[in-house]
């Protein structure tokens, strides 16, 4: 297939400004003389933030990496995965056509796309809100037939399926993805059979549309304040800068203060009283405080995890002194918080979901550095958006495994 750009091009594109500072972080991931590697995510979020990928969004990019136009240009044309014409505003669909589900009934599907979308491909419809197109095997097969809406996939479709779907998302709804004909994942149609105890050990949905119904990226575009722009491979001066466009936002059923903070997302302070006179593992909340440089915890006892003082990089959360009224959320709801990092966070004087998910990269790049014997983990596991989920009143797949037993004793 010949791909080539669109006909009509904007006059200019710009990232926003969380984007932009998201990109620039992007590219401190490579050496120096390497940054035209980080190629791939730019284009990436131009597209996650347009919709396609324009020319001037492909020229721009190659500005930032130093790479001559045509290098850019050459892999935006190459992968299938960046559109080079604009897209449905609602949603692009994309329909595999590869040998399992053109058997189990790709062809309905596309059927349903030139009936309700467009007669043509890469086409709009007629009120802007679609697009489609066949694809190649996305690695769903035990599930066919299946498309890629947005970022996810609707599994075991029919034609009346998808047409439910295409017209729900219409509506604005974003219908839950995974298997729509009842399946739980890819288990043969009939029930499972063996491995059998693994039935009583599911969650609502399947893992994979579980992270797809938590993260909540679907169909949407991203402009860059409703995902961290952390750069746990930075430290100091990069991370802030990474990070000082974030901007607060409300979270689900609360709504922001005059200065747009929630108060879930309102940073957390020492001045809230404490339960009870007895702090919580003795002095060690003090020990939490900012400003403290010691970090020395109490609970640095043998065999567990301590934090020694900030070394001049990130900043120390603030804590509280106790936990609030109703006592502290189960941190290790959180992936990658067990027991013993449980009570050093607590040693901190973090108690609660809402002040973990209120952390900037400063705090962030603080708690990396001093979790001796876990460097790094509260980056990798994405603690902040973990805990932006859990002190929404949502949940996760981990979460709701630690809420049934399923993980600590
Ligand atoms: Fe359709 Fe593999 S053949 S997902």
């Amino acid at each position: 297939m010949l791909r080539r750009l669109y006909k009509d091009q904007p006059e200019s594109f710009a990232f926003t400004p969380a984007n932009q500072a998201w990109a620039e972080a992007q590219i401190t991931k490579y050496p120096e003389g390497r940054q035209q590697s980080a190629i791939i995510p730019l284009l990436w979020r131009a597209q996650e933030q347009e919709g396609w990928l324009t020319r001037p969004a492909i020229e721009h990019i190659a500005a930032m990496l130093g790479m001559a136009y045509i290098r850019a240009l050459e892999v935006a044309t190459f992968y299938f995965m960046f559109q080079l014409q604009p897209v449905g505003s609602v949603a692009h669909v994309q329909i595999c056509g590869t040998t399992s589900c053109m058997i189990c009934g790709a062809e309905d599907l596309i059927g349903v796309c030139k009936e309700m979308i467009a007669d043509k491909a890469h086409a709009l419809s007629e009120d802007g809100k679609f697009s489609w197109e066949e694809v190649e095997c996305l690695g769903a097969c035990a599930n066919a037939p299946m498309a890629q809406i947005g970022k996810d996939y609707y599994e075991d479709l029919t034609a009346d399926k998808l047409r439910d779907i295409l017209t729900r998302l219409g509506q604005g709804e974003v219908p839950v993805p995974g298997p729509q004909n009842g399946r739980y994942a890819a288990e043969p149609l009939k029930g499972l059979t063996s491995l059998q105890d693994y039935d009583s050990g599911r969650t609502q949905y399947n893992a994979s549309a579980a992270l797809a119904t938590d993260i909540g990226d679907t169909v949407k575009r991203i402009d860059g304040t409703e995902v961290p722009l952390l750069t746990p491979w930075q430290t100091g001066s990069g991370a802030k800068s990474a990070n000082k466009t974030r901007e607060p936002r409300p979270a689900a059923g609360k709504s922001a203060d005059k200065t747009g903070v929630t108060e879930q997302e309102a940073p957390a302070t020492s001045t809230a009283k404490p339960q009870s006179k007895e702090e919580p593992k003795g002095t060690q909340a003090d020990a939490g405080k900012a400003g403290d440089k010691e970090g020395a915890l109490a609970a640095a006892a043998a065999g567990k995890p301590s934090v020694t003082a900030a070394t001049g990089e990130g900043a120390k959360p603030t804590g509280l002194d106790a936990a609030r009224d109703g006592g502290a959320d189960d941190l290790k709801q959180i992936k990658g918080v067990g027991p013993a990092l449980e009570d050093l966070l607590h040693s901190l004087g973090i108690f609660h979901f809402d002040q973990i998910a209120a952390w900037g990269g400063e705090e962030l790049a603080w708690i990396d550095q001093n979790l001796k014997g876990f460097k790094g983990r509260a980056s990798r596991d994405n603690w902040i958006d973990q805990a932006a989920i859990l002190a929404s009143g949502g949940t996760t797949e981990f979460a709701a495994r630690v809420k049934k037993g399923d993980v600590y004793e």
